[in-house]
């Protein structure tokens, strides 16, 4: 049977105009057919709405948001609500990327605002955690992370949070091409899923989807997700190029 934690997004980040959106769209349609893992592209805004028309009739891909603001509404100018990205096709919304922790000064209680106010949207949200290169060599990556669970998402009741995805993205493997190696990856997700074990009981964490993310490519992607804990992989830069991210759903259905 399908592991049913199983699951593939893509974070497109600030890339793209409109009109490479729609044919990066269009190939993968082709190029997955249907999808038997849920494949959700995490696109800027301005494409979730024509991107929701696009995938309308193939089942399995979803859209998702890369933020949301805290607010359900409100004079925010320039900020987008779960409400919005909802109303306009988004079924996921990434949270806490380290990128918008490092350079939006995103705190934990701000997260934990945010995958609430997610919830109340309707929308699953992609909670991304991770340590620093700093963390990793000082050895302390484990406390880093449950922190990060503990004043981030535990704030969910266990009815919200079984709608909540847990992205490990270790921040000195995002872009950098330097990836986790499986056995590190399964380490820190085994871990994760006992912290959440610990929080919201056995039944849920074995039921929770844990991503990997970091310089997934189609080299790498078979190793990572034959481990036990890994289910499935939050993509930046490979998710940009059709085949290569038809490559890595397809080592994720063989795993
Ligand atoms: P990367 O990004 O695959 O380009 O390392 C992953 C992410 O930031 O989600």
């Amino acid at each position: 049977m399908m592991n049913s934690r199983k699951l593939l997004a893509a974070n497109w980040k600030m890339h793209l105009n409109l009109a490479g959106a729609q044919s990066l769209t269009q190939e993968l349609i082709e190029r997955l057919a249907a999808p038997r893992v849920p494949v959700v592209l995490c696109t800027p805004f301005p494409y979730l709405h024509p991107l929701h028309q696009l995938i309308q009739g193939h089942p399995g891909f979803h859209l998702g948001a890369q933020n949301l603001h805290q607010e359900k509404q409100g004079a925010f100018t320039g900020e987008t609500s779960g409400e919005m990205l909802a109303s306009v096709g988004a079924e996921y919304v990434i949270v806490g990327h380290s990128e918008r922790r490092t350079y939006y000064q995103e705190s934990s209680d701000l997260l934990s605002n945010k995958l609430i106010r997610a919830r109340q949207a309707g929308l699953k949200p992609i909670f991304c955690i991770g340590e620093s290169l700093q963390e990793r060599e000082r050895g302390v990556e484990k406390e880093v992370i449950t922190r990060q669970l503990l004043f981030g998402c535990y704030n969910l009741l266990a009815e919200n949070f079984a709608h909540t995805t847990i992205a490990y993205e270790p921040v000195w493997a995002i872009g950098t091409g330097r990836t986790a190696t499986a056995e590190q990856a399964q380490e820190m997700h085994a871990f994760i899923r006992e912290k959440i074990t610990e929080r919201y009981g056995d039944n849920l964490a074995q039921e929770t989807t844990i991503l990997y993310g970091g310089s997934v490519k189609a080299s790498n992607a078979n190793e990572l997700f034959a481990q036990p804990d890994v289910d499935g992989g939050l993509i930046g830069g490979a998710s940009l190029d059709a085949a290569e991210f038809a490559d890595i759903y397809q080592a994720l259905l063989n795993a």
